[in-house]
């Protein structure tokens, strides 16, 4: 027999009916038609209370459990979030506390896996990417050792090749601590008001020898105000800026190369604008740019030392600051970086949540 709310309440019925007409049979006198119909009344009466009771107050929410249940194992979330209102039934209210425990249990679960998948990858990576610097040192070193220091010429030469190596690795340290800080949330944003065009400024100032032997002039676009005022990080602003510059003056072999900064007022921001007219991005490597070790082209971009952090720094820095980097680039022609800036003061933006947000949005 089915174990449902009809079986039970047939079986339920049926004693309670027989039960009351036993008794009712003890009173003498009593006719053998007010029997039956005390037997057919009970029996109905019974029948449909104890079946009604079982199916609204049992059965369906048992039902509903098992639903949610299959739905949870198919990492559907959707049904507990229909569930939410005010109920009194224990079982019902049970239900709802199981289901929810268990969706946020498995939602850890996905976020845990997801975090052991990150960290396995990143070490895999930067493993990967260490290697590089470090075998190349090592190698000068040791040809230095095997009697290349006999030769002052070529010693000298094979030092500053590790050297070099060595100042990679160092850059990359140092970036993977950026990256690490900002994912985490331990480096917090010193957000000041100052002139954004001032700073760029500056790095030009910086990076014009770079520019100069690339044959690569900088510049401001002619709608740039004398004076940009913004809310941000200025530390770590200037890192973006810096990147952005580098990369725009690093990929370009333009014998009139140009690099053109914009800052302009737009819907109460500012929008930051790094266009170069170098070798441009293929379609398909432009969503992947900002992601951590990741290159266009490996051996153009190795031979130019880069390690592929720059644009993951910026994403992050961008990121905490609520906003984030568009680039539009056609190859041969070049490629414009672009992000908004706030013109009011605002509060630090969780680096992890935003990643999440990014994520599920794919
Ligand atoms: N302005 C640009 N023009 C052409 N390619 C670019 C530009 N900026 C970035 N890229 C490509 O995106 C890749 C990732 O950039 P980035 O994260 O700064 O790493 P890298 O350390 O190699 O410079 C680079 O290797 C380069 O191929
Ligand atoms: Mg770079």
């Amino acid at each position: 027999m089915f174990f449902n709310s009809r079986s039970v309440g047939l079986v339920l019925g049926a004693i309670i009916a027989v039960v009351t007409t036993l008794f009712l049979s003890l009173v003498p006198g009593i006719s053998d038609i007010a029997l039956l119909v005390a037997l057919g009344i009970s029996f109905s009466c019974s029948y449909l209370l104890v079946m009604s009771t079982m199916e609204f107050l049992v059965f369906r929410e048992l039902g509903k459990m098992y639903e949610v249940l299959d739905k949870l194992h198919a990492d559907d979330f959707s049904l507990i979030e229909e569930q939410v209102g005010e109920s009194t039934n224990p079982i019902k209210l049970a239900n709802k506390k199981i289901m929810s425990y268990a969706s946020a249990k498995r939602k850890e679960i996905a976020d845990l896996k997801r975090m052991e998948v990150y960290r396995r990858e990143f070490l895999a990576d930067v493993s990967h990417e260490l290697k590089t610097p470090i075998f190349a040192a090592q190698g000068f070193v040791h040809t230095l050792l095997d009697g290349a220091l006999e030769d002052e010429v070529i010693a000298k030469r094979f030092l500053k090749k590790a050297a070099k190596s060595l100042d990679g690795l160092d850059n990359m340290v140092h970036n993977l601590l950026s990256i690490s800080q900002l994912e985490s949330g331990d480096a917090k944003l010193v957000v000041e008001r100052y002139d954004l065009r001032e700073q760029v400024e500056e790095i030009f100032d910086q990076l014009e020898n770079k520019a100069d032997k690339k044959y690569v002039s900088l510049g401001f676009s002619e709608d740039t105000a004398p004076e940009v005022l913004v809310y941000a990080d200025r530390r770590r602003i200037g890192h973006v800026m810096t990147n952005l510059i580098v990369n725009a003056i690093k990929y370009q072999d333009n014998k009139a190369g140009l690099v053109e900064v914009s800052l302009k007022e737009e819907d109460g921001k500012i929008l930051v604008k790094v266009t170069d007219n170098g070798f441009g991005i293929p379609e398909e490597d432009v969503k992947r740019i900002f992601e951590r070790f990741y290159r266009v082209e490996k051996s153009r971009a190795k031979s130019k030392g880069g390690n592929g952090l720059g644009l993951a720094i910026v994403r992050h820095i961008l990121q905490a600051h609520g906003t984030q980097c568009f680039v539009k680039s056609s190859v041969g022609l070049g490629s414009t970086f672009s992000f908004y800036l706030s013109t009011e003061y605002f509060e630090e933006h969780d680096v992890q949540t935003e990643l999440d947000k990014e994520e599920q949005n794919i």
